[in-house]
């Protein structure tokens, strides 16, 4: 089958890589580049599990064609922490017991990452919306927000 060549930078290192013109990013971030970070929950755009930031936005990477990538700036949750040391957001997660079977957390945290890349001090308003299209069965949300807000806290310090 035909195949694309595309580079891209992903997690601040450049790719190129051949993809199957039908393939989707998520697909070819867990498939061919090995991160299983982003997760499949819906494949559809409606639970946010596979949320990736494609030039600091917040993507569903299901909805996405992998040959969209090319020329473009990926960060998945993998691109947060740096060797051992993990990321404000994900630190505080754990602090605040903020997941349970941890599904939908690394696109409920590439979420709220976009919104402090942007804003280090939203309302808790703000969070809420930011994270509106990211679905959690397990966890009412209440310790997310707070996880998140914790952080905001921090930043306004
Ligand atoms: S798997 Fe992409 S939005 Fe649900
Ligand atoms: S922690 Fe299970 S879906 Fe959110």
């Amino acid at each position: 089958m035909l195949k694309y060549d595309i580079s891209f930078i992903l997690n601040n290192e450049q790719v190129h890589i051949s993809v199957d013109p039908h393939k989707t990013l998520l697909d070819m971030i867990r498939e061919d580049l090995d991160l299983t970070g982003a997760k499949e929950g819906c494949g559809a755009g409606e639970c946010g599990a596979c949320t990736v930031l494609v030039n600091n936005r917040p993507v569903n990477a299901c909805l996405m064609l992998a040959v969209e990538a090319d020329g473009q700036e990926i960060i998945t949750i993998e691109g947060l922490s740096t060797g051992e040391e993990l990321d404000e957001l994900q630190e505080s997660f754990i602090d605040h017991a903020a997941l349970q079977c941890g599904y939908c957390t690394p696109g409920m945290i590439m979420s709220a990452k976009a919104l402090l890349m942007k804003n280090p001090t939203p309302t808790e308003t703000e969070v809420k919306k930011a994270i509106s299209g990211n679905l959690c069965r397990c966890t009412g949300y209440k310790k997310i927000i707070e996880a998140v807000m914790d952080v905001v806290n921090k930043n306004q310090q």
